[in-house]
C-alpha cells in the first residue's frame, strides 16, 4: 500500500525532526534572561513538542502498526526494529519531562549535557533506519 508507506514515511520525518530539534531548544533555556525572550523560546520548545514530535510519533506507530497488519513482513527485523522505536519512545518521554521542568527551573541542567541529548535520536534513527532497509539481510540470517 504506497499510500500508508507514504505517511508513513512522512510521518518519521516529522517525529525524528522534533526529536533532533528539542535538544538544541532545551539547551537555549539556560542563556535567556529577557522575559519575552523566554517566553518566545518556551513557545519554540512546545510548539516543537506538541505539534510536530508528539503527532508524528503517533502517526508514526498508527502507520507502522498499519503496515504490519496488511503485510506478513513478521521476523527478527521486526523484533529489532520495535525494540529501537521503544527506545525512541523512551527518549521522547523523557524530552516532555524535561520541557515541563525547564520552563520553571531553565538552568537545572548544564546546557553542554543537553545538547548532547542530540546523540540519541543520532545513533538510534540510523538504526532503526538500517533494520528496516537491511531487512532481507535480517531475514536471511535468522533462519
Ligand atoms: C511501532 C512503530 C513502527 C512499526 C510497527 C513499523 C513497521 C513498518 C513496516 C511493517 C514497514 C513495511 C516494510 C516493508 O514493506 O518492507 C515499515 C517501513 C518503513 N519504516 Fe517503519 N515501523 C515503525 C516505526 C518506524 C520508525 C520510528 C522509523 C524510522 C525512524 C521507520 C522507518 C521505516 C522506513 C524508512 C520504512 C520504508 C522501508 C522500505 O521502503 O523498504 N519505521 N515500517
Amino acid at each position: 500500500m504506497p499510500w500508508l508507506m507514504a505517511a508513513h514515511i512522512g510521518s518519521l520525518a516529522l517525529w525524528c525532526a522534533g526529536l533532533f530539534l528539542l535538544p538544541g531548544l532545551f539547551a537555549a533555556h539556560a542563556g535567556v534572561e529577557d522575559p519575552a525572550a523566554f517566553k518566545r523560546l518556551r513557545t519554540m520548545s512546545r510548539f516543537t513538542y506538541i505539534a510536530i514530535a508528539s503527532p508524528g510519533a503517533v502517526l508514526t506507530i498508527v502507520s507502522g502498526t498499519a503496515l504490519v497488519a496488511v503485510s506478513d513482513l513478521l521476523g527478527d527485523w521486526l523484533v529489532l526494529k520495535l525494540t529501537l522505536v521503544t527506545a525512541m519512545t523512551g527518549f521522547h518521554v523523557y524530552c516532555g519531562r524535561l520541557l515541563r521542568l525547564l520552563g520553571m527551573h531553565p538552568g537545572l541542567r548544564a546546557p553542554r549535557w543537553l545538547r548532547l541529548l542530540t546523540l540519541v535520536p543520532a545513533l538510534l534513527v540510523p538504526l532503526v533506519l538500517w533494520t528496516v532497509l537491511d531487512k532481507p539481510a535480517l531475514l536471511a540470517r535468522a533462519v
